[in-house]
């Protein structure tokens, strides 16, 4: 195993392995919440990683035992004027740069998943959590309401309803609720999170990643479009397919029966 560490961020940890990085935020004092100073070093993070070629998979994590990200930094909330809040917000959106990441994003839920923090993984394309894991939008707690996706997509992955009583109640659910209603794809034991996100990553990195660029933007695309320009657009994104030498090589190697070596083009 070679993992090649990335330097230079002060909140963030980043190792990449074989084509899988694992971006730590890594603030567990504060429960990796999301304050201005990682909210920019994530944005700079994936800007470097888009750049990597050799990225297959990228799995988003919080330091620590307690916590992914308890949401926003609730202390500078206090020192930030309205118009600075507006001004932040018209900027380069850190949810938006992770649910457009050309790779796939794991979301590796360590403990609390709260506001900004349930955002994120909602951002993300997979959710895998620990068993002690608590997701939740509690900003209402706080007069305030979701700001980085959770009145939209949230909604979209769970339906209305029980999007709209999380966000209104400001409860906590378990990660086995989350699991019942759709919000994590999978729990294990806190012991195992890391093995099976991994194992998860191994097996969607001998994948194409072409493919599963194209994949992510039609399943993607089910958010913003009606079924019959959706469909449209799978016709297009599978003739995308069709065209690359990734293609290609799987068909070959699966009249030749052997394992296919995608190259992503
Ligand atoms: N913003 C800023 N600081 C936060 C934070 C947040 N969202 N979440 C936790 N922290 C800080 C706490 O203030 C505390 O700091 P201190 O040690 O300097 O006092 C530290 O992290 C540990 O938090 P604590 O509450 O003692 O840990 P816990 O493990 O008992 O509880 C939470 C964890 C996440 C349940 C609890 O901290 C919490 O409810 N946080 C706020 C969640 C929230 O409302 N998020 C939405 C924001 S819009």
């Amino acid at each position: 195993m070679r993992t090649v560490e990335r330097v230079g961020y002060e909140t963030l940890l980043i190792e990449t392995d074989r084509g899988i990085a694992k971006l730590t935020i890594n603030r567990p004092e504060k429960r990796n919440a999301l304050d201005s100073m990682v909210r920019k070093e994530l944005i700079e993070a994936l800007d470097e990683l888009r750049d990597d070629p050799e990225l297959r998979v990228l799995i988003i994590t919080g330091a620590g035992d307690r916590a992914f990200v308890a949401g926003a930094d609730i202390g500078e909330f206090a020192t930030r004027s309205t118009h600075e809040q507006w001004k932040m917000m018209r900027g380069r959106n850190l949810f938006e740069e992770v649910a457009s990441f050309p790779r796939p994003v794991i979301a590796m839920i360590n403990g609390y998943a709260l506001g900004g923090g349930c955002e994120l993984a909602l951002a993300c394309d997979l959710r895998i959590a620990g068993r002690s894991a608590r997701l939740g939008q509690p900003e209402v707690n706080l007069g305030l309401i979701p700001g980085g996706g959770g009145t939209q997509r949230l909604p979209r992955l769970i339906g209305l309803g029980r999007a709209m009583r999380l966000i209104m109640t400001g409860e906590l659910i378990d990660a086995e609720e989350a699991e019942r209603i759709g919000l994590v794809d999978q729990v294990v034991e806190d012991e195992a999170l890391e093995s099976t996100t991994r194992e998860l990553a191994e097996r969607l990195s001998a994948h194409s990643p072409l493919a599963l660029q194209l994949i992510k933007e039609g399943v993607r695309a089910t958010m913003e479009m009606p079924l019959s320009a959706g469909l449209r657009f799978e016709r297009e994104l599978f003739v995308r397919a069709f065209g690359s030498e990734d293609r290609i090589e799987g068909t070959e190697a699966f009249l030749e029966k052997r394992r296919p070596e995608f190259k992503g083009r």
